[in-house]
């Protein structure tokens, strides 16, 4: 029977007002805590409702549809231990818009539901921090298509089973974006959406506590702009203008954007820069706790409009802030339901050069548990530089990495201590401080460039291992898995990136093409190759056929008994999953009854990378990664 029109527009303002009714209350304590002493503050607010309600009215049926389905689920979609993520520039990996839908079967065969794609939204010109510099947030790159060819894309994407994510670079506009331009033409209610300064004045009093995000490429956080005559605030590159979100305009202006982008169907935003984005002078503006309200305010606001759509934080801070990207306190659960496990993934490679896995024990055991409703996203390689400074932010805590061991970390992956294997690049070391991050691909990082050139069948066995063992962790980790562009094919880095003027950033080592014909690829090291897929591959297949590895269970840190390994439990309703990594290039082994006190006397051995266990449960072959199946005994 088909519903009358009226009785389907009764029911849809019923939904959005329940919704209302259900978020108005966080949306309204947010933007009164932020906005709440303006006189206009009221105005503001019906503003801000008129907003929310027009864009719930423009979402299309087929998305509302997709909303509901997914908030009458038992549990969150993106906490399914079927997601795995895919990230990659589209132009790098398949020329186009049209070219990615061409690579669906691509990644619908490697098992990928959930896609990044970078750099896709109207950047500036010339060098663009990689697509972080926007000039319109409303249209794309024109070298990839339309805005409605991505709202295409975005459909075929969703008919294969991928949702789509794309980069919300909340924190800063491009110096060319309509704003700032306006801004620069010196109307004033521009000028408002930024931070510009007459003269040097504030800055010299900000600076000294502020972060230097490219020191070397882009040093200090203020750049003069000489058509406006003014300083304006920009913490990445001089064309990056922050936003100033103490002018409510703002907020309305780029919630405005969220929701037409998620109108058109994207399903999860990344968060872009997270802990920069509120700015209070006097302090280091860093994690403030403006900034949470601020991500509250944008998740009770989606909750609404968009319900079906993640906010994912990338918050690169140190480990004791990123869970607060969830929401923390009484606001638990109520800011992203993703965030970036940057904590685990340098730790993960600390591990794997010192061959200790201690400190990421004593790290990641120490952090708190995440909220209910959320998940982490785990990942080994990215298209940023690998930040130490997770392991260094450590105040307070039992953990925490010295400068020396972070110093060390940078030159042994630029294969400067003897003994690296690693074929990496330092990134912005600090003036002063000779403190770097580290450029490279998972393949060079872990010893298969070196390997190659030496000719060493060992070592290209230990590297292979290294590679797989990146993979096997964060596939059973309480996460999304995702996967960076061509670590699938064992990419080695890009030597001649900076050949392309726009390409000068040290972070475009690991942004390479990706070869034609990804199905057929065959590099030089076939062998190798051939063991990372089929490894990789099997590794996909177990977790998705192991529901409980979804992030709806957390994963519980256990002491192993054995420092090169790392343990960690998975626990599910009657069953659990101990998962033991070893770091180290030798053998190793737990004891016994350490696996029997986890999982009882049935344990048996369900890991889905075989060929290079030892015999028995409690043995380790070099970088081995061994998942345990077994009771929950606690
Ligand atoms: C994020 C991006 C990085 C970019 C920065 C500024 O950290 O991942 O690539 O440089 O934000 O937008």
């Amino acid at each position: 029977m088909q519903m009358s029109k009226q009785t389907a527009h009764t029911q849809d303002e019923g939904r959005f007002e329940a919704r209302m009714a259900h978020f108005g209350g966080d949306l309204c304590d947010a933007l009164a805590a932020l906005y709440g002493d303006r006189a206009d503050f009221a105005d503001w607010q019906s503003r801000l409702t008129a907003l929310i309600q027009q864009a719930y009215e423009a979402r299309p049926d087929h998305l509302k549809a997709m909303d509901e389905a997914r908030a009458d689920a038992p549990t969150p979609w993106y906490q399914d231990a079927k997601m795995l993520g895919y990230m990659c520039y589209p132009d790098r990996f398949a020329g186009d818009f049209g070219g990615v839908k061409g690579k669906i079967p691509y990644l619908q065969d490697l098992g990928v539901t959930y896609l990044h794609l970078l750099s896709v939204l109207k950047a500036r010109r010339g060098d663009s921090d990689g697509g972080f510099a926007i000039a319109d947030y409303l249209s794309t790159n024109e070298n990839l298509g339309s805005i409605d060819d991505l709202e295409a894309l975005i459909t075929d994407l969703r008919e294969a089973g991928i949702s789509l994510c794309l980069d919300f670079v909340f924190n800063h506009t491009a110096r060319e974006h309509e704003w700032a331009q306006r801004a620069i033409a010196g109307e004033k209610a521009f000028q408002d959406f930024y931070f510009m300064y007459p003269d040097r004045k504030v800055p010299d009093q900000v600076e000294p506590l502020l972060d230097e995000v490219f020191p070397e490429t882009a040093p200090g956080n203020f750049t003069y702009v000489e058509d406006a005559e003014k300083w304006v605030w920009t913490t990445f590159y001089p064309y990056q203008w922050d936003l100033n979100y103490h002018n409510p305009a703002v907020l309305l202006a780029m919630l405005d954007n969220l929701f037409q982008l998620a109108n058109r169907g994207v399903e999860i935003f990344r968060l872009d820069a997270a802990i920069y984005v509120w700015k209070e002078l006097g302090t280091h503006c860093r994690n403030l706790p403006e900034t949470h309200v601020l991500i509250q305010l944008f998740r009770a606001a989606a909750a609404i409009v968009a319900p079906g759509v993640a906010l994912k934080a990338e918050a690169m801070a140190g480990a004791r802030h990123i869970t607060k990207y969830f929401g923390y306190g009484d606001k638990a659960g109520k800011e992203c339901q993703l965030a970036y496990h940057n904590a685990a993934m340098a730790a993960l490679w600390d591990s794997l050069a010192t061959g200790n896995a201690k400190p990421a024990y004593d790290m990641l055991s120490a952090l708190p548990g995440k909220p209910e409703g959320t998940s982490w996203v785990y990942y080994a390689r990215c298209h940023d530089d690998i930040g130490w400074a997770a392991l260094r932010d450590s105040t307070g805590a039992s953990w925490g990495a010295a400068d020396d061991h972070l110093n060390w970390l940078w030159r042994f992956y630029a294969g400067e201590v003897e003994g690296s294997f690693a074929r990496g690049r330092r990134f912005q070391p600090v003036p002063g401080e000779a403190f770097a991050g580290s450029n490279g691909t998972l393949a060079s990082l872990a010893g298969l460039e070196e390997a190659l050139e030496v000719g060493d069948d060992t070592a290209l066995d230990l590297a292979v291992r290294r590679i797989l063992l990146l993979h096997a962790v964060p596939m059973a980790l309480d996460g999304i898995p995702l996967i960076y562009m061509g670590d699938e094919l064992t990419l080695l880095n890009d030597y001649g990136h900076a050949d392309n003027p726009a390409h000068q950033d040290g972070r475009w080592l690991h942004r390479p093409v990706m070869p034609d014909g990804l199905e057929g690829f065959t590099p030089d090291h076939q062998s190798a190759f051939a063991r990372v897929r089929a490894g990789l591959r099997s590794l996909i297949k177990a977790r998705k056929h192991l529901p409980f590895l979804g992030s709806m269970n957390g994963a519980h840190y256990v002491e192993a008994g054995n420092d090169h390994v790392l343990a960690f439990v998975r626990p599910a309703k009657d069953e659990a999953m101990l998962c033991l990594a070893n770091f180290s290039a030798k053998e190793q082994s737990v004891d016994a009854g350490f696996i029997e006190e986890v999982l009882g006397a049935s344990a048996r051995d369900i890991s889905p990378l075989n060929g290079i266990c030892g015999r028995r449960l409690s043995e380790l072959g070099p970088y081995q990664c061994r998942w345990i199946l077994g009771e929950r005994t606690e």
